[in-house]
C-alpha cells in the first residue's frame, strides 16, 4: 500500500484564498506600523532555549511543556539546546542586547511578522505553528507609550474588520508589587488548595499568579471568590495605570479593567492587555501584550523599560471568515479551439505587460470548461478568441459581473478593459 502523507498535526496549509488574505493583513499592518514610526526586524526561527527559559519564565506553560527543542552537538562537542521560537518578545530583547542598543539610551520601535511554535493540544484556533504580527517599543516608561501601543493594536484589529471585539486591561504593578501579590495569593489560596486542579496545586507553590488564569471551571470559581482588588499595587504603579487609562480615554479606545487578567508569560509588569472576539469560540484571544520593564535586565542587559503586543494572525483570519476574498484576475483569456493557443498566449502577454492581471488555459480544455475556470478565478472579464473575430482583428469580451458581451478591436482592448474595471 502506498503511504499517504498529511500535514503535521497542529499546522495549517493556507489555500490560495487564505494566502491572499494572510498577505493582505500583513501588508495592511506594515502600512499602519509606518504611520506609528515602527521599523521592521526579521529575526530567525531558531533561538537558544535559554532566551525563553530566562525571558518567558521557567514555570510558564510555554517553557515547561510547549517548546519544540532541537538538541544538537556543536563543533566544540557540547550539546546545544536550540528551540523553534515560541514567541517574539524575548527574542527581540536578545537582539536588542546583542546589538548593544541598550547602551545608546535611545528609544526604539520594532515590528515583526512570522511563524511561532508551541506544542499545545491542537484545536480550532490553537495551532502548533501559527503567525504573529507583533510590535515592541523599548526605552520609555511613559504611560502615554502604553496607551499608544494599546491604541495601535486596537487600530490594527479594527482596520482588519474584526467585529465584536473586546479589550481587557489590567495593572500587575512592578516586580515588588507582583511579589507581594504572589504572597497574598498564596496565603488566601492555601485554605482552598484542595478545591484547585492538580496543576494549580503545583502552581500555588511555584508561581501562584498562574492559578489566576487557569481555565478549569472550579479554579475559576475559587479565583472569583477571592474578589481580587489592587491593594498589593504601590502608589507609583497605581498612578501610572491611572494615566494609561486617561490617555486611552483621550484616544477614545474602549476597554474594560479586568483584575483577573494576569497573562501566561512571567516577564510582564504594570499594564497588561488582551483583545478577544466573541466570534472565535473558546480560543477567543486574537491579540495580547503588556509592559515588561524587567525582561532586558533578566537577559543580561540594562534595565530598559519596554512594552509590546502580538496579534495571532490565524485567529484574526478565523474571526474574519471568508468575507475578504479578493478577485484573483482582471481577465481570463479563452480560445474556442486548442489551435488558437498562440493567439491566446499573445493577448495574455500583451495584457500583463499593460498591468492587467490575466491568465489563460494551458490544458486544452473545452470552451465551457475554460469559462468555468474564469468564474473559479473570479475574473472580472473573460475574453473569447474565435476564428471569425480574429479575421476582423477582434475578440469577444464578456463582463462576468453583468453578463454582457461585446466585440472589441484588439488595439482597443486595453483601453476598454481599463475603462470598465
Ligand atoms: P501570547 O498571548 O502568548 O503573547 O500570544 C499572542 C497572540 O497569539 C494570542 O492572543 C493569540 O491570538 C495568538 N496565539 C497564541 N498561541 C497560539 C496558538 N497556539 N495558536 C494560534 N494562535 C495563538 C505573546 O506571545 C507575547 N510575546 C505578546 C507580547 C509582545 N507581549 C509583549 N510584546
Amino acid at each position: 500500500m502506498t503511504q499517504s502523507f498529511q500535514n503535521v498535526r497542529g499546522t495549517h496549509d493556507f489555500t490560495p484564498g487564505e494566502s491572499r488574505l494572510f498577505s493582505s493583513l500583513n501588508s495592511r499592518a506594515r502600512q499602519t506600523f509606518a504611520l506609528y514610526g515602527y521599523e521592521e526586524i526579521i529575526l530567525p526561527i531558531l533561538e537558544e532555549e535559554a532566551v525563553f527559559k530566562k525571558g518567558v519564565g521557567e514555570t510558564s506553560d510555554i517553557v515547561e511543556r510547549q517548546m519544540f527543542k532541537i538538541a544538537r552537538r556543536a563543533e566544540s562537542g557540547d550539546e546545544e539546546q536550540i528551540v523553534l521560537r515560541p514567541e517574539g518578545t524575548a527574542q527581540v530583547a536578545r537582539y536588542f542586547i546583542q546589538n548593544s542598543l541598550h547602551k545608546q539610551g535611545d528609544f526604539y520601535k520594532f515590528f515583526y511578522m512570522g511563524a511561532m511554535f508551541r506544542g499545545e493540544r491542537p484545536q480550532k484556533g490553537r495551532l502548533r505553528q501559527f503567525n504573529h504580527i507583533g510590535a515592541e517599543a523599548l526605552g520609555s516608561r511613559s504611560p502615554w507609550l502604553d496607551a499608544e501601543v494599546v491604541a495601535l493594536a486596537d487600530s490594527l484589529i479594527t482596520d482588519f474588520g474584526i467585529k465584536e471585539k473586546e479589550l481587557k486591561i489590567n495593572n500587575l504593578g512592578c516586580k515588588a508589587d507582583k511579589e507581594r501579590f504572589a504572597v497574598l495569593l498564596q496565603e488566601r489560596l492555601e485554605a482552598l488548595r484542595s478545591g484547585l486542579c492538580v496543576d494549580c496545586q503545583r502552581r500555588l507553590d511555584k508561581n501562584p499568579l498562574r492559578v489566576i488564569d487557569c481555565k478549569n471551571s472550579q479554579c475559576k470559581k475559587i479565583v472569583e471568590s477571592l474578589k481580587l482588588g489592587d491593594e498589593h499595587i504601590c502608589p507609583d504603579c497605581k498612578s501610572h495605570f491611572a494615566q494609561v487609562l486617561t490617555a486611552l480615554d483621550q484616544s477614545e479606545v474602549k476597554y474594560a479593567v479586568v483584575p483577573t487578567l494576569v497573562r501566561g508569560l512571567d516577564y510582564y509588569t504594570n499594564t497588561v492587555f488582551e483583545f478577544t472576539s466573541s466570534s472565535l469560540g473558546s480560543q477567543d484571544a486574537c491579540g495580547a501584550g503588556g509592559r515588561y520593564d524587567g525582561l532586558l535586565a533578566s537577559l543580561g542587559g540594562s534595565p530598559i523599560p519596554a512594552i509590546g503586543f502580538a496579534l495571532g494572525v490565524e485567529r484574526l483570519m478565523l474571526a474574519l471568515g471568508e468575507a475578504q476574498e479578493e478577485p484573483l484576475l482582471d481577465v481570463y483569456v479563452t480560445a474556442v479551439s486548442a489551435e488558437l493557443i498562440a493567439q491566446a498566449v499573445k493577448i495574455t502577454d500583451h495584457l500583463r505587460r499593460e498591468g492587467v492581471r490575466a491568465d489563460t488555459d494551458y490544458c486544452g480544455k473545452s470552451l465551457k470548461a475554460q469559462l468555468r475556470q474564469a468564474e473559479r478565478k473570479a475574473a472580472r472579464f473573460s475574453i473569447v478568441i474565435g476564428p471569425d473575430e480574429l479575421k476582423e482583428n477582434s475578440v469577444m469580451v464578456k463582463d462576468m459581473k453583468e453578463g454582457k458581451q461585446e466585440k472589441v478591436k484588439i488595439e482597443e482592448l486595453i483601453l476598454k478593459i481599463k475603462e470598465r474595471n
